[in-house]
């Protein structure tokens, strides 16, 4: 999909404008849009409007042939709701509607001439990123392992924007992009089987993404995660014949003393439970227990080809968790990076023990703020559902302020999170009678003692912990990954350049 930016004015009109099918917006109550009014120089609009052809809700769609005075082949008019203000739902469904009838076009190209620019809630660069966004998710495919590829998309392969073309609308555009791709890289990873997607998968996606968008990449293995103590780490992965891989990315875009932003990724490729096994049914979909990495390589593909000026690590401790002769049991004690022991009362809370030790490596970058970003418990499922991901900070004007800065990234994007406590009472418990604390807590709140848990590992810096358990992948019909929390990381990074 190839996507540009189109000004018309007086001169250069929207009638004159030479495309398979130009889309604008009427109302409800026969109301007509600006450009859809400029369309309209015989009548036919309006007629359709009058006849009940179109009635102006939210996602209807007619499409017309032929209007006399229009250079287009095609016109087709898009409900959008109520003609005193769009809204961004309306907006959203006009959009995706626009999008389904392109896919079935006999035309190649076509004009988006919605009032990007005049919605109610929000701006034109917001506009921008979502007709972007929304267009790559619905030329989506899933097939990249199926023998026989679904037959390509037909329709609409190139999108021109009918925007002003400024500094503003080109930027917005190209992080839009950008987003996008990074959210591809993002589905494309989770959704890959894991006996293809293993820790040495996603490290040497890590390297080829550091390649081509020149930021450095180190791997470490084994015998060095042995040496620098990881002994969490190395717990989880005693059971896989697969070899963890530690990944860190650095993208140093800002000025080189500058204290970098640290992404934290989870990267269990597959969470079988370990010897606290899963049930069977729709275990399948513990591959994408690596969202959390493959949304920080994604936002890290995003933030490479906007070349954004700031410095951020990208972490990625990545191994399986699978039961085997040589797994770690439930009652194991085990030490972790920073000294402190964990008694592993139940090997399927697996992710915050690969997590802790990345969290106590990331001290050595002395950093401005630390994001962890983790489907990491299915608690946090039944608490927000599919809509928000779990948001987690001690409760502190610092730590607050982090919170909301993450919150308004949320916002601005719809990638939203939504706050869950941690504190004194979640860390009590998480109180082992054998080691400093156990990896899971005693009943209620799991997601709230599984940060209370890396909480205990984040004491030197400024740090945010994500649940996206609920929030990188559908269940159901759609099953698959949603490139979800690319657009809130990068945002986040956005605004702190
Ligand atoms: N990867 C899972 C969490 C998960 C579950 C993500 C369902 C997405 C969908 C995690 O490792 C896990 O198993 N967590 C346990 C924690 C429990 C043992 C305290 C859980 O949520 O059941
Ligand atoms: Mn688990
Ligand atoms: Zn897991």
């Amino acid at each position: 999909m190839d996507f540009s930016i189109k000004a018309f004015d007086t001169k250069n009109t929207i009638a004159s404008a030479k495309t398979g099918c130009v889309a604008v917006g009427v109302y409800e109550n026969r109301k007509l849009s600006q450009d859809a009014q400029a369309l309209d120089t015989a009548g036919h609009i309006t007629q359709a409007l009058k006849s009940g052809d179109i009635t102006g809700k939210p996602g209807s769609t007619l499409l017309l042939r032929g209007l006399a005075g229009v250079a287009a082949e095609r016109v087709l008019l898009v409900g959008l709701g109520n003609a005193d203000g769009v809204t961004e739902k309306a907006f959203t469904s006009g959009v995706q509607a626009a999008l389904k009838v392109f896919a079935t076009l006999g035309a190649a190209d076509a004009i988006i001439a919605l009032p990007l620019a005049e919605l109610k809630e929000r701006d034109v660069n917001w506009a921008i990123r979502a007709v972007v966004v929304a267009a790559r998710e619905s030329i989506y495919r899933t097939d990249a392992q199926k023998s026989k590829k679904d037959p390509a998309p037909a329709g609409v392969k190139k999108i021109a924007l009918a925007v002003v073309n400024n500094a503003g609308t080109k930027l917005a555009l190209a992080q839009a992009i950008a987003v996008a791709n990074g959210m591809q890289l993002t589905k494309d990873l989770a959704n890959l089987s894991a006996n293809i997607c293993t820790p040495t998968y996603l490290a040497e996606t890590a390297k080829s993404l550091g390649k081509e968008f020149k930021f450095n990449v180190e791997v470490l293995e084994r015998k060095q995660l042995e040496a620098l103590k990881m002994g969490s780490f190395l717990s989880v992965t005693n059971g896989s014949e697969q070899p963890p891989k530690f990944i860190v990315m650095k993208h140093m875009g800002g000025k080189p003393k500058d204290a970098p932003v640290v992404l934290v990724g989870k990267g269990i490729t597959f969470d079988t439970g370990g010897i606290s096994i899963k049930p069977g049914p729709g275990m399948d979909e513990m591959k994408y227990d690596m969202g959390g990495a493959a949304s920080v390589l994604g936002t890290f593909r995003a933030i490479g080809e906007m070349n954004l000026k700031l410095n951020v690590i990208g972490i990625v401790p990545a191994c399986e968790n699978m039961p085997s002769g040589r797994a770690t049991k439930p009652g194991d004690i085990v030490t972790s990076m920073n000294g402190l022991t964990i008694e592993v009362l139940n090997t399927d809370a697996e992710g915050r023990l690969i997590l802790c030790d990345a969290l106590t490596y990331a001290e050595r970058f002395n950093p401005a703020a630390v994001i962890d970003v983790a489907t990491l418990t299915g608690a946090c499922i039944v608490a927000l559902g599919h809509h928000h991901s779990g948001l987690f900070t001690r409760d502190d004007d610092e730590h607050n302020a982090l919170a909301e800065e993450i919150a308004a990234a949320g916002r601005a994007t719809g990638d939203t999170v939504w706050r869950l406590p941690i504190g004194e009472q979640y860390n009590d418990q998480l109180k082992s009678n054998f080691a400093d604390l156990a990896n899971i807590g005693s009943p209620g709140g799991a997601s709230c003692t599984a940060a209370a848990f890396l909480e205990n590992f984040t004491r030197k810096y400024p740090w945010a912990h994500v649940d996206i358990a609920g929030t990188a992948w559908k269940s159901g019909a759609a099953k698959g990954a949603t490139g979800r929390p690319v657009p809130l990381l990068t945002n986040f990074l956005i605004n702190r350049v």
